[in-house]
């Protein structure tokens, strides 16, 4: 149990939950520290240079997808009764997305975007970028966590849903996580409303893991800026220099995960409460699960949806499944 009681007066209420988040998951054996607090301004743009990295291939197959089957997609989702929410979770910079909103606009759809996102800065930068590019696109941005934002936002009345959760947002999360975040995703839907997920597909080993390990250092420096974050806003003092960035890629369990190793036994403060570390130790920070399409199809029956169609790069790496819920 955390005392938080100094700390209250301490920080934000955001920042409360973050604080009393990564104290409990440093605490814990071995420690982990959760991918969403990757996303602060300068997560947010090392990301992006990550999914312009020529190793990082998961962003390139979407596009592709998101390029070359818009029309498709907007057939599918459209339907008899065009008057939808499109709700995105975890947009990031909507590059792929925008392809979509573009193509719905331009065929002159009826709809509203609601793109959710725990980064305030993605959508601040949002509000710029999609008058920029889709003039007459209606949307309403809103800042924080998938399930407590949808918590909130008052659904329109009787109008469809479509949920999107596109590039490695799903794959963030273990196979048990994604089941339960499908199953919570399901209780917020109708039957006939619909979702389209994105899922990296299983293939050679050795592409996966460079994909995590780039030429560049970019997925080290995202790695690492997450103690940097912790730094600036929760007042603390990782030495960064004293950690190091590792990848690995399981292809028995279809797991890449990435790590933070300490490089030498040290003792780190976090608004006081102290944190020890022996040298080697590891911090958990994310979790890139690939998929075979058989799993995708579980994961649709289990939690209450019908895989009704599947689109997929000319390579066969990425596949956005379209569902419908039962
Ligand atoms: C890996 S990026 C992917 C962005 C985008 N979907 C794409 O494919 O390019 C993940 C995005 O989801 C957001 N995110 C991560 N965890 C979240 C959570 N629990 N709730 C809301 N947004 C989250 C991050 O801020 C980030 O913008």
């Amino acid at each position: 149990m955390i005392s938080i009681e100094t700390d209250e007066y301490r920080f934000a209420t955001k920042n409360k939950d973050f604080y009393l988040d990564v104290i409990q998951s440093l605490k814990e054996t071995p420690k982990r520290l959760s991918s969403k607090y990757f996303y602060d301004k300068k997560g947010d743009g090392l990301f992006e240079a990550i999914m312009m990295s020529p190793d990082y291939y998961l962003t390139r197959c979407e596009m592709e997808i998101f390029t070359c089957q818009a029309k498709q997609i907007v057939e599918r989702i459209t339907g008899q009764n065009s008057d939808f929410e499109l709700i995105e979770l975890g947009p990031g910079n909507c590059a792929k997305s925008i392809h979509l909103l573009s193509a719905l606009v331009n065929a002159n759809v009826s709809f509203n975007y609601v793109p959710i996102d725990i980064s305030e800065n993605v959508i601040s930068e949002l509000q710029s970028f999609l008058p920029e590019n889709a003039p007459d696109l209606q949307f309403n941005g809103l800042v924080g966590d998938y399930f407590d934002a949808l918590a909130h936002h008052c659904l329109l009345p009787g109008a469809r849903k479509v949920v999107m959760c596109l590039g490695g947002n799903i794959g963030n999360m273990t196979i048990a996580e994604a089941n339960r975040f499908c199953k919570a995703l399901r209780s917020y839907l109708q039957p006939g409303d619909q979702c389209i997920i994105g899922f990296d597909l299983v293939k050679h080993p050795a592409i996966i893991k460079q994909a995590y390990d780039d030429r560049d250092g970019l997925t080290r420096e995202f790695n690492l800026n997450l103690l940097a974050r912790i730094n600036r806003e929760l007042d603390a003092d990782f030495k960064i220099d004293q950690f190091d960035h590792y990848c690995s890629y399981d292809p028995l369990t279809g797991s890449a995960k990435s790590y933070l190793v300490s490089l030498s036994e040290m003792s780190v403060n976090i608004s006081g409460v102290s944190i020890p570390f022996e040298k080697d130790e590891c911090i958990w920070t994310e979790i890139s699960q690939k998929y075979s399409r058989d799993q995708i199809h579980q994961i649709a029956a289990d939690n209450g949806f019908i895989h009704v169609v599947e689109f997929v790069d000319s390579k066969s790496w990425f596949m956005d499944a379209l569902w419908t819920v039962v």
